[in-house]
């Protein structure tokens, strides 16, 4: 007897109305709002972390209380924070073709040697995906296949097989009969997904979902689906590079913010487990424009190169362009530079990029990203095998970042001979092979650097 009600989701946002409109209340969009029936008695919520029963001490709960399962990619087990969590939900979101497919087939195949695993497919027929696996020498031998893209019947399907992993690959072509908009669609996209949060959490089934994120795929992509699940890992990548990052943007069973490093070859996604030094162009002779930071991504660091090029500017308004550093950053880092630095960028073009496809978020990027603007506007390498990190205060001094020592240790194994870095990130012992240039304000820096 269960009793359904209707609601409308807007197409283009994802927000929900009680009530048909016109326009979509939250985005203002036309004629956008479509009907969704949603079951009144919703299945039992049972969460994930129920029937502990008594209050028990905190110092005597298990780790193993969170059942994980491996996936068989160290890298992605690391992301998901040890592996994959028993009923948890997890969203897995990129560019169209950046290997999300590869990833979770060779994943599945690895679960599935361990539990009950079933791969559906709304996006190639179930030779391509056989004729992909046999291209990555994935043998699939216990992986079940479904091409489906109806969310009722996959999921019948999926309790009929006894199924405990569920990979939907993707998201954008599964449809909820409920839903009266077409596969793709913000409401579809969400509503299906809801449903299959709805089936992990009440039969402990862990579920991964692909999303392809597309330019527009903001409104009608993952981003709406983040806060329903547990986990969000986003691909990151350079058009042109062979390597992949995959990044846990949220994570209810681990640290956010860890990435895994793989590189793409021929037989699929290959664990980068010292990735270090890979996002370092290879450049014969030092050049201008060009400085590399220790960045500590996810738990580990990573030597990372930073890019600047200014030119003159032919418009009026001078283009300021971030690739891999948040453009408002860079706005203010300009502005730190000349009134504390004494160097202009007015009248220029400045354009930053993250080699590799990389992208950092912490502000221990900003004396990198300073000093390669510095070397790109006098045309002028910095001096010598240099790596610096810090963050730049408005007022232009430099202060310190998180895990100092340990980037220069990384620095140093990986033969850098100076490092200018924020004075309190300056170890107490001295690092063999490694001058390290302890600087409090940014001038300091710039004399260090040239
Ligand atoms: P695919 O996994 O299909 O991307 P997505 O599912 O994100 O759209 O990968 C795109 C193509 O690249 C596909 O033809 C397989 C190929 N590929 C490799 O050959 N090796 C790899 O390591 C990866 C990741 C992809
Ligand atoms: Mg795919």
């Amino acid at each position: 007897k269960t009793k359904s009600r209707e609601v409308f989701v807007c197409d283009q946002c994802g927000n929900e109305s009680l009530q048909w409109q016109g326009l979509c209340p939250a985005c203002g969009a036309g004629d956008a709002l479509k009907r969704v029936t949603v079951a009144r008695a919703a299945p039992p919520h049972r969460a994930l972390t129920a029937g502990s029963g008594e209050p028990r001490l905190l110092s005597q709960v298990a780790e193993q209380d969170e059942p994980r399962i491996p996936t068989g990619l160290a890298e992605l087990d690391r992301v998901l924070g040890g592996g994959l969590v028993l009923g948890s939900v997890t969203l897995l979101g990129g560019d169209p073709g950046i290997g999300k497919s590869t990833l979770l087939l060779q994943a599945g195949d690895t679960l599935s040697r361990a539990t009950p695993t079933l791969y559906v497919t709304g996006e190639e027929s179930l030779r391509q995906v056989s004729l992909r696996a046999r291209r990555l020498e994935v043998s699939g031998e216990r992986l079940q296949l479904l091409a489906e893209t109806s969310v009722e019947t996959l999921l019948e399907q999926a309790v009929q097989s006894g199924a405990r992993v569920l990979v939907i690959d993707s998201i954008q072509t599964m449809f909820a009969a409920n839903v009266e908009s077409s596969p793709g669609s913000a409401s579809q996209v969400r509503e299906s997904a809801a449903a299959l949060v709805r089936f992990a959490k009440a039969s402990g089934v862990s579920v991964l979902i692909i999303g392809h994120v597309t330019k527009e795929g903001i409104i009608a992509g993952p981003r709406i689906l983040e806060h329903m699940v547990d986990t969000v890992l986003y691909f990151e990548s350079d058009a042109g590079s062979r390597y992949r990052l995959v990044r846990a943007v949220k994570n209810r069973f681990g640290a956010a913010n860890e990435v895994g490093v793989f590189a793409m070859t021929e037989q699929g996604l290959k664990e980068v487990k010292n990735p270090s030094a890979i996002f370092l162009s290879q450049h014969a002779q030092p050049v201008a424009g060009s400085s590399v930071m220790v960045a500590r991504e996810g738990s580990r660091p990573m030597l990372i190169e930073v890019q600047a090029l200014t030119d003159e500017s032919q418009g009026m308004n001078p283009r300021r362009v971030a690739v891999g550093l948040e453009a408002n950053r860079l706005a203010l880092l300009l502005a730190v530079l000349h009134r504390h630095g004494g160097i202009s960028t007015a009248g220029r073009d400045v354009f930053l990029n993250v080699v590799g496809g990389v992208r950092i978020s912490e502000t221990a990027a900003d004396l990198p990203a300073v000093l390669a603007t510095v070397s790109s506007a006098r045309d002028k390498p910095l001096a010598g095998r240099i790596v610096c990190f810090g963050e730049l205060g408005l007022a232009g001094e430099v202060r310190p970042v998180p895990y100092g020592e340990e980037r220069l240790r990384e620095a140093a194994k990986h033969g850098f001979e100076r490092a200018i870095v924020p004075v309190a990130n300056v170890p107490r012992r001295p690092i063999e092979g490694l001058e390290i240039i302890g600087v409090e304000r940014l001038t300091e820096a710039l004399h260090g650097a040239f």
